[in-house]
């Protein structure tokens, strides 16, 4: 199965530029299922309902969130009925939404698609590793689903790498979200799961994680609340990793980093 995930999609910039590219992306890469991480799409703060179509409208399968699943609360009331949007799965019993979903391909191969939160600097929340683990007793990888997906929406790298060497062998792909940063360390595990400790954000670098730099470097210098943030306008850069598993194993075979656009140096999965 051919996957491609982007992370966190931050305000317009973002979104314009995931949903310019990504159409051509799908197939030039064949690819057969796209994941991205929106908690940001909504002018940086939570995704509304309306761009949450928007972007299955233009080739979306599944859209994950974080710690700012909330921030539109008119998604609240909708996600419910939206089977394709995932909010994090540690949130407390009772939330709306689901932690996870499988997705069928039109050929009938399936995928589970995860969003879990790490804790070291974040909200306290359930026990990542642990729900984790009880979900993918429920979902076998190259049993009842060819490929699984694990965004792990973390502040510390610590932590993503510990949660991924807990899932290798038992899920194709562990990757970070929620830094706004990509890197470099890309690979495929010992037992081989793909692992890249965060995918990086869709929107424009001339910026703070995504904001306006002005309005948010006041706040680290002045130390006292300032105007709101406001996303940055200038080009996105796309940014993200696909994959490659093998469907009977569900195991990933092929990794690589995708950037495309704005200021970051460009990156092209060559599989
Ligand atoms: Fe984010
Ligand atoms: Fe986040």
């Amino acid at each position: 199965m051919r996957i491609l995930f982007l992370g966190d999609i931050v305000g317009r910039s973002g979104r314009d530029g995931v949903t310019a590219r990504l159409p051509e992306l799908r197939r030039q890469l064949s690819l057969d299922l796209v994941i991205v991480n929106a908690e940001n799409a909504s002018h940086g703060f939570g995704l509304s309902p309306g761009i949450a179509r928007d972007l299955m409208g233009c080739g979306v399968d599944v859209i994950t969130l974080g710690n700012h699943a909330w921030d539109r609360r008119d998604l609240i009331g909708e996600i419910d009925g939206m089977p394709a949007v995932v909010r994090p799965l540690n949130f407390p019993p009772g939330t709306p939404g689901q932690g996870s979903t499988v997705v069928t391909l039109a050929d009938g191969r399936k995928a589970l698609v995860v969003n879990v939160m790490g804790r070291l600097f974040m909200d306290p929340l359930d026990d990542p590793f642990r729900l984790t683990l009880e979900l993918l007793a429920r979902h076998r990888l190259g049993v009842t689903v060819q490929a699984a997906v694990v965004d792990v929406h973390a502040e510390a790298s610590s932590e993503k790498w510990a949660l991924g060497h807990v899932l290798d062998g038992k899920v194709s792909l562990v990757v970070g979200t929620h830094t706004h940063t990509p890197t470099a360390d890309h690979r495929i595990l010992k037992a081989g799961t793909a692992f890249q400790s965060d995918a990086g954000m869709c929107g424009d670098y001339d910026s703070v994680i995504g904001m306006q730099k002005e309005a948010a470097v006041a706040r680290f210098v002045r130390k006292m609340p300032g105007e709101r943030l406001q996303p940055a306008e200038g080009e996105a850069t796309v940014c993200g990793l696909m994959v490659e598993t093998d469907d009977v194993t569900g195991l990933a075979r092929k990794v690589a980093p995708l950037r495309q656009g704005g200021m970051l140096s460009g990156a092209m999965p060559d599989f």
